[in-house]
């Protein structure tokens, strides 16, 4: 390789042609005579580079910033358009003008395909070839200020999005504890409620025999089912933080809502109310973390039992769809929500899991916002208005979607739609 000794200059000073403000021309061509009168031609206008054959042409464009070139199509060795195919992939932003004679229409389309930015025939005037250097400087000029510009605007971008990324990180941390606090609360519910049972059943007898033993020994194992249940939420969420969202396992939905079933009788607010939870009639399995399917259903049941204090009814209930969910009759308005989640893909077979009341309904103006964290109709120290946005997130993770439809007077019906997969039976 003899890279320096190519470098024809006409002056000193273009050996340090990348420092200089002016444009840098580079001039390829085999035919001595072609290349020299162009550096008359150009030198004195620009910072100029000379090679004569393929190679050391791309070796000037990986060392030098180049403009734009001036490149001999017919060339012994590397061919111009393979020239300009190379040099473009180095310096995608250097203006090459071909020099053609007695090409075809063909080369030169491809030459011009492959990014020249015009040709001449030779031989040239010294007019034309002036006027086409100095316009493929220009479009130079001009690429390299909106390339700057993207690149600015890239970072930019960047930089928003990470400011961006780190505000919904904090916020949603704050979110998260407070969500931890609001799970724990369920399970910690049930617990005292079991200890209470335990509480009068022992009453001030000293010992503890038969029946009463069993009792206690089942409400123990109930109460240390809750506290498995408080350590497993605290490690999603916790897991959720670090951003390691654990695997989903399938579950077996009946299992869930037997699950649900003891957890809603013990609950104080099952109160006076009739609660129905159907087991499913297919054998249906989910992907989706147990504790998370609990806490949905749960979260809905406890909202649906508390909707007024009056006795009414909650009924829980699912069924297997094997055709998509059709939503036309769905869509957002006065009575109708629906949060679909990117992930939700609405082919069968899906389950829908329905929480449904007969409770005050909930008011046309008051439905849009119940998903919103923090917004709750509940006298203060009653609700936190994080239930329903939990619900929102955790689905979410499970790509699933709800649909809630609810008349003022009417109650309000919760519609889950989960990927299933049907298990036959054993
Ligand atoms: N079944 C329902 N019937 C009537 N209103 C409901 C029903 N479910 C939810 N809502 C309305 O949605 C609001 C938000 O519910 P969300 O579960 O997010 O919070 P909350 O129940 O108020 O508080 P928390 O869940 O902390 O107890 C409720 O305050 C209530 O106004
Ligand atoms: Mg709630």
């Amino acid at each position: 390789m003899h890279s320096p000794s190519i470098l024809a200059t006409t002056s000193k000073s273009d050996v340090d042609a990348d420092e200089k403000p002016r444009g840098t021309l580079l001039i390829v061509d085999d035919e001595e005579g072609p290349r020299q009168s162009l550096r008359v031609v150009f030198r004195d206008d620009y910072n100029l580079l000379l090679a004569s054959n393929g190679h050391d042409a791309l070796e000037l464009a990986r060392n030098h910033k180049i403009h734009a070139a001036v490149l001999d199509i017919r060339m012994t060795g590397m061919s111009g358009t393979e020239v300009l195919e190379k040099i473009k992939s180095i310096q995608p932003t250097i203006e090459v003008i071909m020099l053609t004679a007695y090409e075809t229409v063909d080369t030169i389309r491809q030459a011009l395909r492959l990014g020249a930015c015009d040709y001449l025939n030779k031989p040239f005037d010294v007019a034309t070839i002036r006027k086409a250097v100095s316009t493929a400087m220009e479009r130079h000029s001009l690429s390299d200020e909106i390339h700057a510009n993207n690149e600015r605007l890239a970072a930019l971008q960047i930089e928003l999005h990470d400011q961006r990324l780190q505000e919904e990180i904090t916020r949603t941390r704050g979110e998260i504890y407070a969500s931890i606090i609001h799970d724990i609360n369920g399970p910690l519910t049930i617990i005292s409620g079991f200890i209470q049972i335990i509480n009068q059943r022992m009453g001030d007898s000293k010992r503890l025999e038969g029946d009463d033993m069993e009792m206690v020994r089942d409400r123990l194992r109930r109460i240390t089912r809750q506290v498995s249940n408080c350590i497993e939420i605290s490690h999603r969420y916790l897991s959720f933080m670090r951003q390691q969202p654990a695997a989903p396992i399938r579950i077996n939905v009946n299992l869930i809502l037997d699950d649900l079933r003891e957890l809603l009788n013990v609950h104080p607010s099952k109160g006076q109310n009739t609660l129905k939870i159907h087991a499913l009639v297919d054998n249906i399995e989910l992907q989706i973390n147990g504790t998370d399917l609990i806490q949905i259903l749960l979260n809905l049941a406890i909202n649906a039992l508390q909707a007024t204090p009056e006795p009414h009814l909650v009924d829980i209930s699912g069924r297997l769809l094997e055709s998509g969910v059709d939503f036309s009759s769905m869509q957002d308005g006065p009575s109708d929500r629906i949060l679909s989640g990117q992930g939700f893909s609405n082919t069968p077979p899906l389950l829908q899991l329905s929480v449904r009341d007969d409770g005050p309904g909930i008011p046309a103006e008051v439905l849009p916002k119940i998903f919103q964290p923090y917004f709750t109709t509940k006298p203060p120290g009653k609700g936190t208005g994080l239930g329903l946005a939990i619900v929102h997130r955790l689905l979410k993770e499970a790509r699933g979607c709800l649909h809630v439809h609810s008349k003022p007077g009417e109650g309000a019906a919760f519609n889950l739609f989960l990927p299933a997969t049907i298990k036959p039976r054993p």
